[in-house]
């Protein structure tokens, strides 16, 4: 099973994506968590990214497309694997298109997650609290969902196209969210 799963800040895509990973044994793969990560241990891609990161704008396209055709290219990922916070603009949808074209993997599906604002907001604000992740403030949280809004929602429409689109609910129990997505994805 080769997934996407997509929606906007907080909308819960970490939590299913963890969810189906274990009901399917594939890696869930977040290029969030990547680059947190690589900012942990300082590495030269950590330090690369740190500064767009905490303004909540996007890690240049160059950056980010090379590490998502490394990982896809990890034994682990050879059955399968759901991305989560990737593709995030047109640029990144093609590079996508080239790497699974490269593997000779097609996509099954993409998962869209769909919350109104209020409940994205309070969210995000109580994992500010939890988390502290130094993009959580109120000037890079902003930034994000306008980026969301600008270049990412309108890929949705792209995958819609190609007949691959599923959207969910993000609000509820996340066992019944994920119960809905295993069953309509089979
Ligand atoms: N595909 C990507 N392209 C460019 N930058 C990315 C990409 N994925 C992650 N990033 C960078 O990492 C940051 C954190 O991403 P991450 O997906 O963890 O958080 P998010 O956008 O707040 O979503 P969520 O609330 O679902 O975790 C982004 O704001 C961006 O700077
Ligand atoms: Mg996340």
């Amino acid at each position: 099973m080769r997934l996407l799963i997509m929606g906007p800040q907080g909308v819960g895509k970490g939590t299913q994506a963890a969810l189906l990973s274990e009901h399917y044994g594939i890696p869930a793969i977040s290029t969030g968590d990547i680059f947190r990560y690589n900012i942990k241990n300082k590495t030269e891609l950590g330090v690369e990214a740190l500064a767009y990161i905490n303004k909540g704008e996007l890690v240049p396209d160059e950056l980010t497309n090379k590490i998502v055709k490394d990982r896809l290219a990890m034994d682990d990922a050879k059955n399968g694997w759901i991305l989560d916070g990737y593709p995030r603009n047109a640029s990144q949808v093609e590079a996508l298109d080239a790497i699974l074209a490269d593997l000779g993997t097609p996509l099954d599906a993409v998962v869209a997650l769909d919350a109104d604002h209020d409940v994205l907001m309070e969210r995000m604000r109580k994992r500010a609290e939890i988390e502290g992740r130094s993009d959580d403030t109120p000037e890079a949280i902003a930034k994000r969902l306008d980026v969301y809004a600008k270049e990412t929602a309108p890929l949705l429409a792209i995958y819609d196209g190609r007949g691959l689109l599923k959207t969910f609910n993000g609000v509820g129990s996340v066992e019944d969210i994920q119960a809905t997505i295993v069953a309509e994805l089979g």
